[in-house]
């Protein structure tokens, strides 16, 4: 490659405060309602939670949602709620952070990774028929979906929204659809993603969103699960308080009651009223958050140009939630961790998203998974980075990443 265009775009500055690869944006809305949520006496599971879940289905569209400590909680609950047991098998992508395929063992419940686009980043529907077709038998008996090596019935696929880009859920629902498996979105990343005009959260049966502090809106620690079922969103409320009969949590409340029933062996899921405090306001400033996210995602292409680098796919027919700017690396000079340790010396915060789950020791000790299994995984791991990439990045800290990342290839093809 030419040095020419690889010139860095402005002159080396002293070494600046440290940029993290993403942070939280609270203001005063969130800190008066925290305070105002402690004067109120009620911080747990209460009326701020009720508010939160009210505006949240209202922003997806979906008839429920329910609020819960995180995204992981949300999972386990899906799969609880559907009755996922020993007995059966849950597929989902290997490209994932543990949570997705952790609450499918906690279920006693075979996880099956099915390797992912080399575009998108998502499971790729192509391979998911692959899989179905080989490695598969209908039985029209019981009408079920069976491993052939394992016997388990496959009940339910989890679709995980890389980076907050739609996965393909007109071929991935076609697919649960014919061969009867409930479709749990993953959608931990794309709160504010669309598809065809049609909100994430209401892509699939049932759909579950994260606000951990990296994530599109945060409120600390905390989940969502939105589903059109009221019979499951109400099986999913009891199963998130221990197995309490229905509004429990009102009991230590004027009109609340001592007396309650254990209807399931239930789970302490709960959001808190302090973290619905913060989402509230959150959830308000999300379509500003998603413009800022926007901006940010058009400006990382005109800094980036020319550079040996593969940049975020986004698909004409979806509005990708823009949770995270992964860029591949295809230099053959400069590696993806040397590029990462170029931008920390230069105060530059990264990450890397995912280290595969059939490469994790866990997942091949105890399901057998190993190296090579899923190319494309692996050889998008080996090479990606996600960028800073957080709306409270400004335009400049923006241009600092262009140049340092522009600055590591230039140097290293002088060095
Ligand atoms: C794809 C994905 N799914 C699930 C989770 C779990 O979210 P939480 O931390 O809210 O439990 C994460 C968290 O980073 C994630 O990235």
């Amino acid at each position: 490659m030419a040095t020419e265009i690889l010139t860095p775009l402005a002159p080396e500055t002293h070494k600046q405060a440290f940029l993290p690869f993403s942070a939280p944006w609270f203001g005063d809305e969130e800190k008066n309602e925290i305070l105002k949520t402690l004067d109120s006496d009620w911080i747990t599971t209460g009326p701020r939670t009720k508010a939160f879940e009210a505006k949240f289905a209202d922003y997806i569209g979906t008839g429920e949602a329910v609020a819960v400590s995180s995204c992981t909680a949300a999972l386990h609950l899906a799969l609880a709620a559907i009755g996922v047991s020993p007995r059966d098998a849950v597929i989902t992508s290997p490209l994932t952070f543990a949570a997705t395929a952790n609450v499918i063992v906690h279920q006693g419940a075979q996880p099956i990774f099915v390797d992912i686009d080399p575009d998108t980043y998502n499971l790729d529907p192509d391979k998911l028929v692959t899989f179905i077709q080989q490695q598969c038998r209908w039985d029209p008996r019981n009408r079920a979906l069976w491993t052939k090596k394992t016997n388990k019935r496959v009940r339910a696929i989890i679709p995980v929204h890389y980076a907050g880009h739609p996965c393909d859920m007109d071929r991935i629902n076609a697919c649960a659809r014919e061969f009867r498996m409930t479709v749990i979105e993953d959608a931990a990343h794309a709160l504010g993603a669309t598809s065809r005009g049609r909100k994430v959260g209401r892509l699939g049966d049932m759909a579950c969103f994260s606000f951990y502090p990296t994530k599109n809106i945060s409120t600390g620690e905390g989940g969502m699960l939105t589903t059109q079922d009221p019979e499951l969103a109400q099986r999913i409320r009891v199963l998130s308080l221990h197995g309490i009969s229905r509004d429990a949590w009102k009991r230590y409340g004027q009109d609340g009651s001592w007396r309650y029933d254990i209807l399931d062996a239930g789970f302490k899921y709960n959001m808190t009223d302090l973290s619905a405090a913060l989402g509230i306001h959150q959830l308000e400033k999300l379509p500003r958050f998603l413009k800022r996210r926007v901006e940010i995602a058009e400006q990382y292409p005109r800094l980036l140009a020319d550079l040996p680098l593969k940049l975020p796919t986004a698909l004409p027919h979806t509005e990708s939630a823009w949770h995270l700017y992964p860029v591949q690396v295809r230099s053959s000079w400069v590696s993806r961790d040397q590029l990462i340790a170029t931008l920390r010396a230069d105060n530059i915060g990264t990450s890397v998203h995912f280290i595969p789950l059939h490469l994790m020791s866990y997942y091949q000790r105890r399901f057998g998974y190993k190296t090579g299994d899923f190319p494309v995984a692996e050889s998008v791991f080996n090479r990606i980075v996600s960028l800073p990439f957080f709306p409270r990045m400004t335009d400049s800290d923006v241009e600092r990443v262009g140049f340092a990342m522009r600055k590591a290839f230039v140097e290293s093809v002088a060095a």
